[in-house]
């Protein structure tokens, strides 16, 4: 049976691909500020931006510009380099989530290789902990990655839901049921372990119930998808619907 089904389960509003927009025509519009400040409005509980090292979407601008203007939390995507953490120890953002990156992939298309590079993560999360920021580590569905997290001591894992989207995109519905029963296992394994269990990655509105379900997630990560809808609903409308969904069917 699922487990912390009372807590509220938070959405944070990734706006990545607002710049995706704007740098497509190297134009000052339109601003993920102002796409951030209304998914603050229409009730998204976090914003999340990925400052990828190749700066394809969000800038160091609009970093600098989320944290000056945010109300809410900033959940600060970035690859394990030096680079990234110096920016998020001058900015101590509220939440930083350590993403696998690879110049040549289109998003980031699996999770971080934990078990394999658990020392250098150790080292490398330790400021950014002793600077107060909640550390997520972005991962598959894996035992061994859960447990390399917990021993380097993230608070949070973020569980790559992309496999499980990509299934049922495919309407192989057999191997997404699977996928979705290990999503389930390992979100109840990582939170007996202590973990705060958060999910995303190709998220839609036909996919996230399930996840949603899950009573040990605490918060999903919802971007692409979001911003699509936007196009023919209005930012807010598309964001008011996802939050429905995810009521529903974790009040369900
Ligand atoms: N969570 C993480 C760690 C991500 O890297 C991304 C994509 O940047 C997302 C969630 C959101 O994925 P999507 O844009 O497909 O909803």
């Amino acid at each position: 049976m699922s487990r912390n089904t009372t807590e509220k389960l938070r959405l944070g509003m990734n706006i990545d691909h607002v710049a995706t927009v704007r740098n497509a025509r190297g134009s000052d519009y339109p601003s993920p500020l102002r796409a951030a400040r209304m998914a603050e409005d229409a009730g998204a509980d976090g914003i999340t931006a990925h400052l990828r090292e190749d700066r394809r979407h969000i800038s160091d601008a609009d970093i600098d510009q989320l944290m000056e203007h945010l109300t809410v939390p900033l959940n600060f995507e970035m690859a394990a380099t030096p680079e990234m953490q110096a920016i998020a120890l001058r900015h101590k953002p509220h939440a930083v989530c350590i993403v696998p990156e690879k110049r040549e992939e289109r998003t980031t298309e699996g999770g971080l290789e934990v078990a394999r590079e658990e020392n250098h993560l150790a080292h490398f999360i330790a400021p950014l902990r002793e600077a107060g920021c909640r550390v997520s580590i972005f991962i598959a569905a894996d035992k061994p990655q859960i447990e390399a997290a917990h021993r380097i001591g993230a608070a949070v894992i973020e569980l790559h839901t992309g496999a499980y989207c990509d299934l049922h995109a495919e309407s192989k519905l057999a191997e997404r049921d699977a996928e979705l029963d290990r999503l389930r296992d390992m979100a109840r394994y990582a939170s007996d372990l202590g973990l705060e269990v958060h999910a995303g990655h190709g998220l839609t509105y036909d996919t996230v119930q399930p996840i949603a379900a899950i009573g040990e997630i605490r918060e999903l990560n919802i971007g692409h998808f979001l911003i699509g809808e936007a196009i023919f609903r209005g930012l807010q409308p598309a964001i008011h619907e996802m939050r429905r969904l995810m009521d529903e069917a974790r009040n369900g």
